[in-house]
């Protein structure tokens, strides 16, 4: 029995890897290295460079190994790019979904959880937000993610491919005992740009927008520590071998901070000041996303260990002053 971790080589993916193989479970990884990282694939697991979207390399891993299990992180996955590549992100997105789910059905393979995001929400009405509320996605992105999971849901239906979906709220963090972390080639998330700032090689973060509906100004977050997300992804696992339905569960804290408040816990744990600059707002920025996360603590009996956003700054931290460089710096392994 094996399990196949796509984009198991990227920042939250690398993290199921390893969960997984912690847990003595055998590990395939497909990753296009397109924004993944060889060295974030630990020790014990297959790891395959290929494409979702090549049914020869899919074919070869199914051949190959006992697969049972499927966790699909594999996408593109940034809002801005999104709004100029449409297409890109569905050829991928969609195209990779598409191309993996025909080949599970090929070769029976009958249980899956998916990388989805609250990006399907658009602008929320209220917050905290359940599984229940509207989706009206505000970007490409989000509409992939949204495509993906209708597309599990009719599989399901018909092909009798059970599936969670997991609508991740702000990921962040580092593994809190082995080396792995965040290293995206451009990064753009709050968290490590600020790291970087504090690092010094970035001379000041942009706050994007000061003016939005909220107390400080700035837009507020639901940040999760990668380690929580992914214990809920193994929960997610037990839950459909256990005969669960198909399902979708939000994934965040249930508390927001601003990126102001984010930029001064930054402070606090790095010890260092951090210039910034208010800078126009982002295009696609919803002001507030708060996840009510109480569906998955009450089906899948998850409950994060890292709430505090002070512990998920500091392993993110610890992990950028190893790493400096990201991987492609090598650093204390
Ligand atoms: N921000 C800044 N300056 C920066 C970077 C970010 O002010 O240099 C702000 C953003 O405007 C936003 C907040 O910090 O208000 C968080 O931004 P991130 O880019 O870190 O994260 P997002 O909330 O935009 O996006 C994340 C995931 C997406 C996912 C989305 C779901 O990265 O993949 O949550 O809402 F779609």
């Amino acid at each position: 029995m094996a399990v196949l971790i796509c984009g198991g080589a990227g920042y939250i993916g690398s993290h199921g890897t390893a969960a997984l193989l912690d847990q003595n479970e055998e590990v395939v990884v497909l990753d296009n290295l397109q924004t993944g990282h060889r060295e974030a694939v630990m020790d014990g697991a297959v790891l395959y460079e290929g494409d979702l979207r090549d049914g020869a390399v899919l074919d070869i891993i199914f051949q190959t190994h006992s697969i049972t299990d499927v966790l699909h992180f594999a996408a593109d996955s940034l809002v801005g790019v999104s709004m100029n590549e449409p297409l890109t992100y569905y050829d991928n997105n969609v195209g990779g979904a598409l191309n993996l789910l025909k080949k599970m059905k090929e070769y029976g393979v009958g249980r899956i959880v998916f990388s989805s995001t609250a990006a399907v929400y658009g602008e929320p009405e209220t917050v905290p937000i359940t599984e229940d509320m509207p989706v009206k996605p505000g970007n490409p992105y989000g509409e992939t993610k949204l495509a993906i999971e209708r597309m599990l849901h009719w599989a399901g239906e018909a092909h009798g491919i059970r599936s969670v979906c997991l609508r991740y709220f702000n990921v962040a963090g580092a593994h809190p005992v082995h080396d792995i972390g965040e290293d995206h080639q451009p990064e753009t998330h709050l968290i490590p740009i600020i790291l970087q700032t504090a690092l010094g090689q970035r001379e000041k973060i942009s706050v994007f927008g000061d003016d939005y509906p909220t107390e400080d100004g700035t837009c507020v977050r639901d940040y999760i520590h990668v380690h929580d997300l992914i214990q809920a992804h193994l929960r997610a696992v037990d839950y459909l071998r256990g005969g669960g339905e198909s399902n979708v569960f939000n994934l965040g804290n249930g508390s927001g901070f601003s990126v102001q408040q984010v930029i001064d816990t930054v402070e606090a744990v790095t010890g260092k000041d951090i210039p910034k600059e208010i800078a126009p707002r982002r295009a696609g920025d919803p002001a507030v996303l708060i996840a009510s996360s109480d569906k998955a603590r009450r089906v899948l009996d998850w409950q994060p260990e890292q709430q505090d956003l002070h512990t998920i700054v500091k392993t993110a931290w610890e992990w950028h002053q190893r790493h400096p460089e990201g991987y492609r710096g090598g650093g204390a392994l």
